[in-house]
């Protein structure tokens, strides 16, 4: 008797790796980081528009808002990144000289300002090419606090939560997932940050993260945070 036809299998739903995040392996905090921040914040805030990138909606990039480079002096990130090494257990910490043309600009050290119509989350990890850990100092005084930053799981078709991270042999979500771009209730908050100024935080970025939100209408009152990208060893 003739077999029936082979029925192909069904493709299978992506996965990722997971892992509990726990604060003080996956995610460090530091509160009260820079003893100058009202200051910093204000300078940050008063750059010119010319000091400034514009990003989504208005340019298609990968990021939304706009940024501005060298948001924090030598001075002011020292301390920081010494911290940083201490709590990762970094012996150097270091940006690649190029930028990763299959991925934004490295950004580090840059001011970012977002408003609410800017853009909402956008689950992500970081390129592996650009950096293991990543920051984000809050800069805005009186922030929304439901616009820290989150951490994700993948949803399962079924309803079932995948995982967290960016498996390690792939560069990036896109690479692990077959897609540039998955809708946003793909994605289960596992751990969310609230926005506290002053407060920074560090992450490992291979981690699905995004802001957990962005706030304010006029360019004073925009979600206002500095970010840092660090390659270690
Ligand atoms: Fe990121």
């Amino acid at each position: 008797m003739p077999m029936p036809p082979r029925r192909p299998a069904a493709p299978k739903a992506p996965t990722l790796p997971y892992r509990k995040l726990a604060e003080g392996r996956d995610y460090w905090l530091l509160e009260g980081a820079l003893p100058n921040a009202l200051e910093v914040s204000a300078r940050l805030y008063a750059r010119p528009e010319e000091a400034w990138t514009w990003g989504l909606p208005r340019r298609a990039e990968m990021w939304p808002g706009m940024r501005s480079p060298n948001a924090l002096t030598p001075e002011e990130l020292a301390p920081l990144e010494a911290w940083v090494q201490k709590m990762t257990g970094a012996k150097r910490l270091w940006q690649p000289p190029s930028p990763d043309p299959s991925n934004a600009d490295l950004s580090h050290n840059n001011a970012q300002l977002v408003g609410a119509a800017d853009s909402g989350p956008r689950p992500h990890t970081d390129s592996r090419r650009l950096a293991q850990f990543a920051g984000v100092l809050y800069l805005t005084p009186r922030p929304l606090p439901r616009s820290g930053t989150s951490f994700y799981r993948l949803r399962m078709p079924g309803g079932g939560l995948s995982g967290n991270s960016c498996p390690a042999n792939c560069y990036n979500l896109t690479e692990a997932l077959g897609q540039s771009k998955m809708p946003l209730e793909a994605w289960q908050p596992d751990v969310v940050i609230a926005n506290a100024f002053n407060r920074l935080i560090v992450y490992r970025a291979d981690l699905v993260h995004s802001a957990t939100g962005y706030f304010g209408k006029a360019h004073e009152e925009k979600r206002l945070t500095g970010l840092f990208f660090w390659r270690a060893d």
